[in-house]
């Protein structure tokens, strides 16, 4: 027997089912309403015990069913972006897949989401894979980069900071007419956007290993120390998806939203 193209899902909550298709796990799968900025969804991958690297990417960590689930998540936003140091670190591939492409598209939108990778100070690889896809291409850096030319198709904007911040990043994609908008780490980006209380909704993989390393949690530490250290905030879990040993999990964090 052939390998169904979608692969299998149990939704353990709300509403149990199991042998579910991706298409019908997610059929009902909307956004809130932004909530008077670009909405933002974080969606990361971790170990049981909550690390977000493997031999310094995220490959490895889950498998298949979560790949597949991402573009899901992805096909719902405007734009996807990612810190510099996750293209550094293993290239980008912010894309939906041939087919939920088409469906963007009979919907009238782009058939991919924008491609959105936000950098510091630091040189970005100008040769990486992620400069030669045809969706559009935002590279947002800080005040100090280097960069003056980019590749063909890729629009360069610059911070007055040296790291663009959260906040500011938001109110440049919202002026290209981006409502929604998914940060697909690494974690020293999602920290900063955590520190300006800027998670709406966070999609998280829990990959079935325990690997008792030091590599970067999903939330790396919000430097000079975060507020939510002594009042942490709480999350409201919106869904639980089961694909064999893997879990994937949906909270939504109305509480913390724009409190900073
Ligand atoms: N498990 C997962 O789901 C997952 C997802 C994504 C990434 N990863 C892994 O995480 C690692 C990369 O994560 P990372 O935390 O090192 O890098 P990152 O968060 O992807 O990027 C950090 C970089 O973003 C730039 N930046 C721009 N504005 C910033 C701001 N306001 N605050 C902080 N940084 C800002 C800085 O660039 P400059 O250096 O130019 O200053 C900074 O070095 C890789 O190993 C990657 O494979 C895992």
């Amino acid at each position: 027997m052939n390998e169904p193209s979608s692969p299998w899902v149990d939704r353990l909550w709300p509403d149990p089912a199991t042998g579910l298709t991706l298409d019908d796990a997610m059929a009902d799968f909307g956004l809130p309403p932004p909530p008077g900025r670009p909405l933002v969804g974080v969606n990361m991958v971790t170990s049981i015990d909550g690390r977000a690297q493997l031999e310094g990417t995220a490959e490895g960590l889950a498998g298949r069913a979560d790949r597949l689930l991402m573009r899901h998540y992805r096909a719902a936003y405007d734009a996807i972006g990612s810190g510099a140091g996750t293209l550094r670190a293993a290239g980008l591939w912010l894309r939906v897949g041939d087919e939920l492409a088409a469906r963007r598209a009979a919907d009238g939108r782009p058939p991919n989401p924008v491609g959105v990778v936000i950098a510091g100070s630091e040189p970005v690889p100008l040769d990486a894979g992620w400069f030669s896809r045809d969706e559009r291409r935002v590279l947002i850096v800080g005040r100090d980069n280097p960069i003056d030319t980019v590749p063909d198709g890729t629009e360069l904007v610059r911070a007055s900071d040296a790291r663009p911040a959260p906040r500011w990043i938001l109110s440049s994609l919202e002026a290209r007419g981006i409502r929604t908008f998914l940060l697909e780490g690494g974690p020293h980006l999602n920290a900063a956007f955590l520190a300006a209380g800027l998670i709406d909704e966070l999609y998280w993989t829990v990959g079935a290993h325990l690997l008792g390393t030091d590599a970067l949690p999903m939330i790396a530490p919000i430097p000079g120390g975060s507020p939510y250290a002594t009042e942490p905030d709480r999350g409201r879990l919106v869904s639980i998806l089961r694909h064999g040993d893997e879990l994937f999990l949906r909270y939504r964090f109305e509480s913390i939203v724009d409190r900073r």
